[in-house]
C-alpha cells in the first residue's frame, strides 16, 4: 500500500519555508506515494493551497489531522516537542534534527518508535550525497541573500561605471570563510560587478574563490588549517593574530565585510573586533552570517540589523527564509532525491538501508533506537597523510592492521625488495629477448610510468574532468590498434591473427573510455549552460 508523505506547516516564528512544493510532489506521485500538505504551509513560500491540490496533494486543515494523517512527514525546523507529540507512533520523520544538540528531542522520538532521518547528518563527502545535500543548498541561498542584503544596506553601486555625472569605484568586498556561503556569496558580489577578497583558513579552497571571480588573500603565517571531512580547525595563537592584523588591513580598505567562517560543533571564531569596525568608513556594511552561533563580529547583534560606528551591521539568522520560495524548491528537491534513494522499487514504499553509507549517516533514530552517531566514515580517497604526520605515530603504525596499515607509505624495506624483484626480472628481459621486442618494450614501460605518475598525482576531485582530457590518449591507442587491424599495404606482411584479435580488443576496450569521456565532458559542459 502506498505510503502518504505529509507536509506540515513549520511552527518556528519568522520561518517562510515549506518542506515540499507543487513541482516536487508531482515527482513523489510519481514514485507512487500520496502526499498530503497542511492548508496553508507554502503560503509564505509562494505556494497556496490551491497550487499544490492541483498537482494532486490533499490539503489537510490543522497540524493534528495532518500529521495523523502522514506516514512519512517532512519538516524544515527541528520538531517541537508538541510536534513529535502529533508524530504517529512508528512514524518516519525526514528533516532537520541536529541530534547533538537536541538530545532531549532524540529520546522523544525514541519514545514514539520513529524512524528518524536527519538531512543535518548527511556525510556530505559523499560524492552521491550531494544531491541530498540540504546544508548545502540552503547555505548557498544564504550566501546569495546575504550579498543582496548588503547591496540593500550599502549606498552605492557595486559595479564600477563611468557615468556622465563622473566615475564610480567599484565596491570593495571581503568574504571570510569560503565554505559553502561564502562561496556563494563570492559568485553573486562578482557577478554584480564588485571587487572581491576572500580569506579562508583552509588553504584549498584558494582555486574555487579564483574560479568564482574572487582574489585570495593569504595570512602571513604557515599553517594547515584543514581538520579533515572539508571542514576547518582551530587554528594556533600565532596564526590568529597574523590574521588579525590582515583582517584589520582588510577592514580599513574595504566597503562590505560578509563573514561565514564556521568550526562545526564550535563557537564562531571572533574574526572582525570593535575597533576594526570603528576603523571601516562611514555607509559600510557588515553581513555576520555567522550571528546564530555568537557571531564573526564582536557587535553583531543575532537576529537584528544595527548601526554602530556608522556601519550597519547586519545579523540576520534566517537568510534563507529570506529567499523562501527558492531555498524551499531546492530544499523539496534535496528530500525527493533521498525519498529516491528510500524507494528504490518506486512504488510508494520505503527501506531504510542501514548497509547504505548515506542513509546510515542520516538515520539517527530506527524503529525507536537511537543509531546516532553513525561509525566513523570509511576512508575516502583524501589526499595522502604528510610524512611529518607518519612519523609521528611509529609506535601505532608497527601493530596496525586493516585500513589504517593498508593506507601507509609502503615501508622502506618492502620497497627495496620490490625494486630488487623488477631489477632481476627487467635483466632477465633484457639479457634474453629479441632486439625489436626491447625496443617496444621500453617505450611501454616508460608509457606506464608517465601514465600512473600523471594520473595519480591528480587530486581524485579532479578524476572526472581528467577522464574528459584522456580521450586524447584513448584515440592514440585506437589509432595504433586500427593500423594492426588494417590489411599490409602492398608486399607487407600482415600481422598474426591474434594480434588482430588483441588489437580488436583494445579498440572495444578504449571506446569504452572514449564514450565515456564524452559523456563525462557533456555533463561537465552542461552544468556551465544557462
Ligand atoms: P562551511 O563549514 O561550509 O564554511 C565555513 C568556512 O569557514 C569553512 O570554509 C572554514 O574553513 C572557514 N573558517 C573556519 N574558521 C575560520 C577562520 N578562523 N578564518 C577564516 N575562515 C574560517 O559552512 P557554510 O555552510 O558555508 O556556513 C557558513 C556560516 O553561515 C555558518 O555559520 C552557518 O551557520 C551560517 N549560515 C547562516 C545562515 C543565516 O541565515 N544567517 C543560513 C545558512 C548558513
Amino acid at each position: 500500500m502506498a505510503l502518504t508523505i505529509g507536509v506540515p506547516r513549520e511552527t518556528l516564528a519568522g520561518e517562510k519555508r515549506v518542506a515540499t512544493v507543487p513541482e516536487v510532489v508531482e515527482k513523489l506521485i510519481k514514485l507512487g506515494f500520496k502526499v498530503a500538505v497542511e492548508s496553508g504551509a507554502g503560503d509564505a513560500a509562494n505556494c497556496n493551497d490551491d497550487s499544490y491540490r492541483a498537482v494532486g496533494a490533499e490539503v489537510i486543515v490543522g497540524a493534528p489531522a495532518l500529521w495523523a494523517a502522514s506516514d512519512i512527514v517532512f519538516k524544515m525546523g527541528v520538531p517541537t516537542t508538541g510536534e513529535v507529540g502529533l508524530l504517529r507512533e512508528g512514524g518516519t520523520l525526514i528533516g532537520f534534527i541536529w541530534p547533538a544538540q537536541n538530545p532531549e528531542l532524540m529520546q522523544q522520538l525514541a519514545a514514539k518508535k520513529a524512524t528518524v532521518l536527519a538531512i543535518d547528518s548527511l556525510p556530505r563527502t559523499l560524492s552521491r550525497a550531494q544531491k541530498m545535500d540540504a546544508l548545502t543548498s540552503q547555505a548557498g541561498v544564504a550566501g546569495y541573500r546575504a550579498v543582496i542584503e548588503a547591496a540593500n544596506a550599502f549606498g552605492r553601486f557595486f559595479n564600477g561605471q563611468i557615468t556622465a555625472a563622473g566615475k564610480v569605484p567599484p565596491a570593495k568586498v571581503f568574504i571570510a570563510g569560503a565554505g559553502v556561503a561564502g562561496l556563494a556569496a563570492i559568485g553573486t558580489a562578482a557577478s554584480l560587478g564588485a571587487i572581491v577578497r576572500a580569506n579562508d583558513t583552509r588553504a584549498e579552497v584558494a582555486d574555487q574563490v579564483v574560479s568564482l571571480g574572487g582574489e585570495f588573500v593569504k595570512v602571513d603565517y604557515e599553517e594547515e588549517g584543514s581538520g579533515g571531512g572539508g571542514y576547518a580547525k582551530v587554528m594556533s595563537e600565532g596564526f590568529q593574530q597574523a590574521q588579525r592584523e590582515m583582517y584589520a588591513k582588510q577592514a580599513r580598505e574595504v566597503d562590505i565585510i560578509i563573514t561565514t567562517a564556521l568550526i562545526p560543533g564550535k563557537p564562531a571564531p571572533r574574526l572582525i573586533t570593535a575597533e576594526m569596525v570603528q576603523s571601516m568608513r562611514p555607509g559600510s556594511v557588515i553581513v555576520d552570517m555567522a550571528a546564530e552561533r555568537g557571531g564573526n563580529c564582536e557587535l553583531t547583534e543575532p537576529g537584528k540589523s544595527v548601526v554602530k560606528h556608522g556601519v550597519t551591521i547586519v545579523g540576520y539568522t534566517d537568510l534563507a527564509s529570506r529567499l523562501a520560495k527558492q531555498s524551499s524548491t531546492l530544499y523539496a528537491t534535496n528530500l525527493f532525491r533521498l525519498t529516491e534513494e528510500l524507494c528504490k522499487t518506486k512504488d510508494g514504499n520505503i527501506d531504510v538501508n542501514m548497509d547504505d553509507e548515506a542513509i546510515r549517516g542520516l538515520t539517527v533514530v530506527k524503529e525507536g533506537n537511537i543509531t546516532w552517531p553513525p561509525p566513523p566514515p570509511k576512508p575516502s580517497a583524501a589526499p595522502p597523510a604528510k610524512p611529518v604526520a607518519a612519523a609521528a605515530t611509529p609506535a601505532a603504525k608497527k601493530g596496525g592492521h586493516g585500513h589504517g596499515a593498508a593506507s601507509e607509505p609502503m615501508a622502506a624495506g618492502k620497497l627495496a625488495i620490490m625494486f630488487a624483484i623488477a631489477a632481476v626480472l627487467f635483466w632477465f628481459v633484457g639479457a634474453n629477448a629479441p632486439q625489436a621486442f626491447l625496443a617496444h618494450f621500453t617505450v611501454f614501460v616508460l608509457a606506464c610510468f608517465v601514465g600512473y605518475m600523471v594520473v595519480w598525482n591528480v587530486t581524485p576531485a579532479l578524476h572526472t574532468p581528467l577522464m574528459s582530457v584522456t580521450n586524447a590518449i584513448s584515440s592514440i591507442i585506437c589509432i595504433g590498434a586500427l593500423v594492426q587491424i588494417a590489411p599490409p599495404l602492398a608486399g607487407g606482411v600482415p600481422p598474426e591473427p591474434w594480434i588482430r584479435w588483441l588489437a580488436v580488443g583494445g579498440i572495444a576496450l578504449t571506446a569504452v573510455n572514449m564514450f565515456g569521456g564524452f559523456a563525462v565532458t557533456q555533463r561537465m559542459l552542461d552544468m556551465f549552460r544557462k
